[in-house]
């Protein structure tokens, strides 16, 4: 069992280096699967999401090349039409459902089974499904598998309303429309950067791709696509996700290597509570100035507050002066984590999707346990705050989507561990079933 040990209360000081963005790269990588040819995609987060991927596009034909930890060659010519992604890889990881929009679109059938991914209630694909249909393909679900095939074997074009701005029906669509035949119009797209990033990427290797990061995304499917070099966008969560520990920590931290315009909302909201935050061409620095203030946080679709940073942002909050109110906009539940910062001393209310958080002086650590991905992040930056000892377990979720966050902390001057401690009877049981 693997589990971070922090002995929090120290403000942080220096610089950290945001790596690539883990939802971009869990979209990119896959879309590589479309090219007749070799991609060489740079900025890849070291994260175990990513390396997920990779095997299970390996498992599919694609041969890849590690160029150094950051860079991949990715040959997908000997890819196999008929090859299935093993489950025990595709439960892992939600986006392995993108596999289904590339071979949808380069092989016109596709065959996945129903995918894993951080427990928010409810995550249906419905809006997924419906895309797919819409450009001509037969959809089932059975035996825990999702069949998919294109009348006549090519997708083709077509109009497409999404209810729901839903990131990954976006990116599955536009996967699937790139090489269809004719116009495919998706309305009330998500706009989120690394739906940005992944048109850029497909464009840059032949896609014709119009509109991505507004609500009206236009593609128009060409017959292939070429190999070709492309670098991923930095961690707009990564980034957030240190920003909000130093402002909760106290400190000054440089972070380097991101977008200033994607932190734009994250930045407003920690000024409103107290931190200063100057912007350079492509880094922040982020101060704490006494004490914090409550603030109200709604989150929302893009460029909304990203609900990947909502528990972070409670963790701050927890102890601002005053009564923040934070509702959450995108997921059923996604206030599971406050629970395990009760534990910490927080005073926090939850009903439905909306959270109340009375600030109090100070957290302690305690014994905790990560329970999803930014989950696991707040209570880092909890931790981070809290003077004593604070030792999380279910580090696991954490590592699925931050890149060495523990010498990145450490490097600050924070004072967090990565201890590995014997399994217990009931973990021993687990690994074998
Ligand atoms: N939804 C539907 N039907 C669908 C698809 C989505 O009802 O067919 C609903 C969901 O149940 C949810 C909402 O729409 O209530 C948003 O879902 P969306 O499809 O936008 O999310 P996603 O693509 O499954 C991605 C990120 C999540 C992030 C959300 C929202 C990846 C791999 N995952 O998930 O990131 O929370 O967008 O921004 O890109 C994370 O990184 O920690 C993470 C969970």
């Amino acid at each position: 069992m693997v589990q971070y040990v922090i002995r929090g209360g120290k403000p942080l000081y220096g610089t950290i280096h945001i790596s690539g963005a883990k939802n971009a790269a869990v979209a990119i990588l896959p879309a590589a699967l479309l090219v007749d040819g070799v991609c060489r995609i740079e900025n890849i987060p070291e994260v175990s999401d990513v390396r997920l991927m990779l095997n299970m596009m390996e498992e599919l034909g694609a041969v890849i090349r590690r160029v150094n930890p950051t860079t991949v060659l990715i040959d997908s010519r000997p890819v196999r039409p008929g090859a299935v992604a093993p489950h025990d890889l595709v439960r892992k990881m939600r986006a392995s459902y993108y596999i289904i929009g590339a071979y949808l679109s380069r092989f016109g059938r596709a065959q996945v089974s129903m995918p894993g991914g951080c427990d928010f209630g409810s995550r249906p694909i419905d809006q997924h499904i419906k895309g797919f249909e819409a450009l001509g393909a037969a959809v089932s679900v059975r035996s825990g598998f999702i069949h998919t095939k294109a009348a006549a074997g090519k997708l083709r074009g077509a109009p497409i309303y999404l209810d729901f701005a839903s990131v990954g029906a976006t990116i599955n669509i536009m996967l699937a429309a790139t090489l269809a035949e004719g116009l495919t119009v998706i309305e009330n797209a998500a706009r989120e950067p690394h739906i940005v990033d992944l048109a850029n990427f497909l464009n840059s290797m032949g896609a014709d791709i119009k509109g991505a990061g507004t609500d009206i995304i236009k593609i128009r499917g060409k017959k292939s696509l070429q190999g070709g070099m492309y670098t991923i966008i930095p961690d707009q969560i990564e980034a957030g996700t240190y920003m909000t520990a130093v402002t909760a920590a106290g400190g000054e931290v440089m972070l380097q290597n991101v977008i200033p315009k994607h932190l734009e909302c994250i930045t407003a909201k920690l000024i409103d509570m107290g931190a200063d935050v100057t912007e350079l061409d492509d880094a922040v620095i982020v101060r704490r100035l006494g004490l914090l203030r409550k603030a109200n946080v709604k989150a929302l679709p893009y460029p909304g507050f990203p609900t990947d940073m909502q528990p972070q942002i409670v963790a701050c909050l927890c102890c601002a002066q005053g009564t923040s109110m934070i509702t959450e906009g995108v997921w059923d539940s996604r206030f599971r984590y406050v629970g395990e910062l009760k534990r910490m001393g927080a005073n926090i209310e939850v009903a439905g999707r909306l959270a109340v958080v009375q600030g109090v002086d100070h957290l302690t650590g305690a014994p905790v346990q990560s329970c999803d991905l930014r989950a696991g992040a707040a209570l880092i930056v909890a931790a981070l705050s809290a003077p004593g000892q604070t030792e999380i377990d279910g580090v696991h979720h954490i590592e699925r989507g931050y890149e060495d966050i523990v010498k990145k902390l450490q490097g600050v001057g924070a004072d967090i561990q990565r201890a590995e401690l014997p399994d217990t009877e009931a973990e021993v049981l687990a690994n074998l079933s």
